[in-house]
């Protein structure tokens, strides 16, 4: 079996690689720090000799990036069974991305986008695609209205947390929309929240008072790392779940997401919008 994990360096998308390592997957790691990625996965070798974990480096935040990331992974000619997209961050400020889109829309949702696009016909049957949402989705907005402001030059109303639920809304909102797209190919498409878990997402920001506002709330809610990978292990290999598809996981059982992920006008409205982001990479 064969994974490919998006942010497998690190907080919960190397503790799920953790897991699957356990449960025998080979492993495609696309991370932006190589050093990082090569340290890590050496410890996961040393206890799993036999696997093997190749590392391609991506930025997420460009699409070119994304776009050569997945002609490696093509170019590997390891079919594959999880397509886990893990990474994900938050944006203090306003920003455009060399595409000229927001950059936690680009990071968390349009990376992932093409990614599954490129990736699509290279899956084996049955193979599982698994977007890592947040709990944040349900106070998300998502609207054309939403989507043009992704491309604005600036937003004065910018905010970290709105533009971050955006995105993770958008994952869910994508999962329902491929996974009944995709119906006819046997894969299955979920998504999940891990659970608010103690990593260094919140650190990464680029103003001090995100940073302590993480650090506060990881600390007095968050859960380990080996409790925030379960539900992102269990979409990826439980035999259970096998046919389930176009769900949203809460601790691995079926939650109720932002009802906005099941309007159809919007599911359209998001498709077509990133369709159109992609289509020079395709
Ligand atoms: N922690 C929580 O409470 C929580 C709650 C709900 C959802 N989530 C979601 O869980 C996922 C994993 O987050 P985490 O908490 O484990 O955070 P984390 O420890 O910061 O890990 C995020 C991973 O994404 C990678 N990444 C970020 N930006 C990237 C880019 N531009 N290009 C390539 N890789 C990039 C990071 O790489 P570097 O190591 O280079 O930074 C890292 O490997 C995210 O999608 C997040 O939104 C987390």
């Amino acid at each position: 079996m064969h994974a490919v994990i998006t942010g497998a360096n690190d907080g919960i998308g190397l503790e799920t690689a953790k897991g699957l390592a356990k449960l025998g997957y080979n492993q495609t790691w696309l991370c932006r720090n190589l050093v990082k990625a090569n340290n890590a996965s050496r410890e996961i070798l040393l206890d799993f000799p036999s696997l093997r974990i190749n590392i391609i480096q991506v930025n997420l935040a460009s699409l070119a990036s994304v776009k050569e990331a997945g002609l490696q992974v093509i170019a590997l000619d390891q079919r594959v069974d999880v397509l886990l997209c893990n990474a994900g961050g938050t944006f203090s400020q306003y920003a455009l991305s060399e595409d000229g889109v927001e950059m936690t829309m680009v990071v968390n949702y349009l990376s992932h986008f093409l990614l599954c696009h490129l990736l699509l016909d290279h899956l084996n049957p049955k193979a599982r695609i698994v977007h890592v949402s947040s709990k944040a989705n349900l106070k998300g907005k998502l609207s054309l209205e939403e989507l043009k402001q992704c491309t604005a030059e600036s937003d004065p109303k910018y905010y970290i947390m709105a533009a971050y639920r955006r995105s993770k809304l958008a994952n869910v909102v994508y999962t329902k929309h491929s996974a009944e797209l995709w119906s006819s190919r046997e894969i299955t498409v979920n998504c999940l929240h891990p659970g608010v878990v103690k990593t260094k997402i919140g650190h990464k920001s680029d103003r001090k008072l995100h940073q302590y506002a993480w650090a506060l709330l990881s600390n007095l809610q968050g859960i380990s790392v080996e409790e925030g990978a379960k539900t992102s292990i269990y979409l990826a290999s439980n035999p259970s779940i096998a046919s389930i598809t176009g769900q949203y996981f809460d601790a691995c059982t079926i939650a109720k997401a932002n009802p906005i992920s099941d309007d159809r006008t919007i599911q359209e409205t998001l498709y077509s919008w990133s369709m159109g982001r992609i289509e020079k990479f395709m």
